[in-house]
């Protein structure tokens, strides 16, 4: 599984892994494709800092990669405390009333509730970037938009190639004018934020928009043939994120959570804004049903709904509720049926790889 990108980083199959563990991360380096480690999740420099070095002694000199949000609409100049002032009070109790309807007790005294907006703040990717930017790492990847020039200039500095993911060609095209090394083609399958364009239809599309740009399939990948697939598309890699959430190395914090992913079916997913307040694929739940009830307020647009759902979704994790616990995922949640190790994931994909590729070859009269 090598292509002149897999050559140029320097890794034996061109498999990218998205994660937010960084012990998932480094096994896919380790294993011979490359890891991506997440930033999102890292309020502040210094936890980075330390899951960095923790990689560096975990990747035994091999390549990885890093993947801030810097969303293009940026979140400046206001604080928490005035996002926060700005959410209605109808949505509040709104949340407030799911939770008691389904009995989630309040977090532990003491405890606080997790994922703030803080992650989706340029001053805060900044200060991530600045932690960075000291460590190996052989890619930045960007979410939801390109990254400003100064940072692709930053980055290309230090000898990082950049990878920004884009839902339709005209994205791809802007990070193309963006100066961005590698485009990474999201298609509507794909767990996390993502567009309308299936990935059958938007890999060729953004391979052709952006020639000769290297392009990374993404959305609805978890199997040796469907990378064959994708490398048939002009694909120059794999990309993927869901697959790794129900690895041995995974850190959900739940046990329930990765019995509902193991037992999900294609079918159980929802493109929600009960997230984050932009359309993200997830696991759909009790709680994506409230958000997308008509009868009920609707989620609040990008960082309100963020902010607002936060401390509930700590709730929801915390007490493991069955029926609201959910995750970002994509639709290959119904290949996703047993755990395995990311070691084990990489085995399995290369085999059906190979597979897929001796099955062309008899199609194509070659065997
Ligand atoms: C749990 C989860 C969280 C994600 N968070 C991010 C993120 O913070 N930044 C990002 O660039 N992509 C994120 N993604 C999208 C992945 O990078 C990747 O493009 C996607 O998972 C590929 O499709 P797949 O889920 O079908 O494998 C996330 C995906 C999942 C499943």
């Amino acid at each position: 599984m090598q292509t002149e990108l897999s050559k140029k980083l320097g890794v034996e199959h061109a498999l990218f892994g998205f994660t937010p563990f960084p012990a998932v991360a480094a096994a896919l380096t380790r294993a011979g494709g490359f890891g991506v480690l997440g930033a999102v999740r890292y309020a502040a420099g210094d936890e980075l800092k330390r899951d960095l070095d923790w990689m560096q002694d975990h990747t035994d000199g091999l390549p990885y990669g890093l993947d801030v949000v810097m969303p293009a609409k940026k979140v400046e100049g206001v604080t928490e405390e005035q996002v926060e002032a700005m959410i209605p009070e109808q949505h509040r109790s709104y949340a407030q009333e799911v939770l008691e309807r389904y009995g989630v007790p309040p977090l532990p005294e003491g405890e606080e509730g997790g994922w703030r907006i803080t992650g989706w703040m340029e001053s805060v990717a900044r200060s991530q970037l600045d932690v960075a930017f000291d460590y190996p790492v052989k890619l930045l990847a960007n979410a939801l938009g390109s990254p400003p020039p100064d940072v692709v200039e930053r980055a290309h500095r230090h000898g990082m190639l950049v990878a920004a993911l884009a839902g339709s060609a005209h994205h791809a095209r802007r990070h193309k004018e963006a100066g961005i090394d590698v485009v990474v083609a999201q298609g509507y399958e794909a767990g996390g934020h993502t567009g309308e364009i299936g990935s059958m239809v938007l890999t060729p599309e953004i391979v052709e928009a952006v020639d000769p740009l290297p392009v990374l399939a993404a959305g609805g990948i978890g199997t040796g043939s469907q990378v064959a697939a994708a490398f048939a598309l002009g694909a120059q890699g794999a990309w993927l994120g869901s697959v790794w959430l129900t690895t041995t190395e995974a850190e959900l914090h739940s046990r329930r959570l990765t019995e509902k992913l193991l037992a999900a079916g294609s079918g159980d997913t929802v493109r929600s804004r009960a997230l984050t307040g932009k359309p993200a694929r997830q696991l759909r739940t009790a709680w994506t049903d409230a958000w997308d009830d008509p009868e009920g307020p609707g989620p609040l647009p990008m960082p309100l709904q963020g902010l607002l759902v936060a401390e509930a979704n700590s709730r929801i994790q915390h007490h493991e509720t069955e029926e609201l616990l959910g995750t970002p995922v994509g639709q290959i949640v119904g290949s996703m049926n047993s755990e395995r190790s990311v070691q084990a994931v990489v085995d399995d994909l290369t085999r059906g790889f190979e597979r897929a590729v001796r099955r062309l070859d008899r199609v194509a009269g070659n065997g």
